[in-house]
């Protein structure tokens, strides 16, 4: 059964189709992965499936309720979560209480009830802190318990992030670039954490650049480009889909100039055409998109 469908999907940013006429649809229990260059739609996509943005047209279905044009909070409390692209971590917090949030944003605790219910109130506030512990854990910041949010490393907020998503008991969840800016052994870690998001009976929506994640990763792939579908399919479908290559290596030669870098489209599509990514191991021949390329263009 489709757990999330979206009919003739657009949104319009002035002249700018964001995201054109998309039909696409997200199966339960499966990791879902957005790919496309920089500013191919992906991140209008996802503000769209939480009700950040009202689409300009088309329709949005969640278990086959319509929930076009209702607000985040209604999308959240359907169940779908999310992380973001740019951190939205409270600093002035713990990540203990960063964590709780997304708790609370369940629970929706009233301050009139809170002051006639006192004692019941301090349970469900424990409870609601062992929960949180439990769900860091789970994410792998079991170091963590008791730091507060402006000491953490880049890599851990990305994953308190996704600890704070789950708090809000998501049926989905919606990843936007969680590998972007992690060295290669965090991206890698992030590999075996959406396996488990899956067994856990949470589906998956992974937005990234990191090919070697997404190939790993993904039951199934959709690729955007000006906010159109270009392609959708398996991994291997699309590593070797011409459409898709052009698209990549497209935007690589209009920007090639002086740039080698890697971090450059130019260099990274450098390197996916040689097979040569940073993983090493990339099995790819020329004209196809290596499993260890593409790995963490600049955030958009
Ligand atoms: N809030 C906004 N206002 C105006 N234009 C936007 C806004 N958000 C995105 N866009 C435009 O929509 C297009 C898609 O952007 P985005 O969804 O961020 O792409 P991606 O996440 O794939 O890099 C871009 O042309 C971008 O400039
Ligand atoms: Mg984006």
């Amino acid at each position: 059964m489709s757990l999330l469908r979206v009919e003739s999907l657009g949104k319009r940013f002035g002249g700018v189709n964001a995201v054109d006429d998309l039909n696409y649809e997200i199966q339960a229990g499966a990791v879902h992965s957005i790919i496309g260059p920089n500013g191919a739609g992906k991140t209008t996509l996802l503000n769209l499936l939480t009700g950040v943005y009202r689409p300009s047209c088309g329709r949005i279905m969640f278990e086959e309720r319509d929930l076009t044009g209702r607000t985040p909070y209604e999308y959240a409390a359907h169940g779908i979560g999310r992380t973001f692209q740019n951190l939205q971590v409270f600093f002035n917090m713990s990540a203990l209480e960063n964590v709780m949030v997304g708790r609370y944003m369940h629970e929706r605790c009233g301050l009139a009830s809170a002051l006639l219910r006192f004692p019941r109130l301090k349970r469900a506030e424990q409870a609601c802190r062992e929960e949180a512990a439990e769900l860091m854990r789970y994410v792998g910041l079991q170091d963590y318990l008791s730091a507060a949010a402006d000491a953490m490393p880049y890599g851990a907020l990305k994953r308190l992030e996704i600890a704070r998503a789950l708090a809000t008991k998501p049926k989905l969840i919606l990843l936007d670039e969680p590998a972007a800016g992690l060295n290669p052994t965090e991206a890698l870690d992030l590999d075996d954490l959406i396996g488990r998001l899956t067994e856990r009976g949470v589906s998956v929506v992974l937005v990234e650049h990191n090919m070697r994640l997404v190939m790993g990763v993904s039951d199934h792939i959709l690729v955007l480009d000006y906010g159109r579908k270009l392609a959708e399919g398996s991994a291997q479908a699309i590593r070797n889909d011409p459409k898709v290559i052009e698209a990549y290596l497209g935007s690589a030669v209009a920007s090639a100039g002086s740039e080698t870098s890697a971090d450059t489209p130019a260099g990274l599509v450098g390197r996916a055409v040689a097979g040569a990514g940073s993983a090493g191991n990339s099995s790819a021949g020329a004209g196809q998109i290596g499993s260890a390329g593409l790995v963490g263009t600049g955030a958009r």
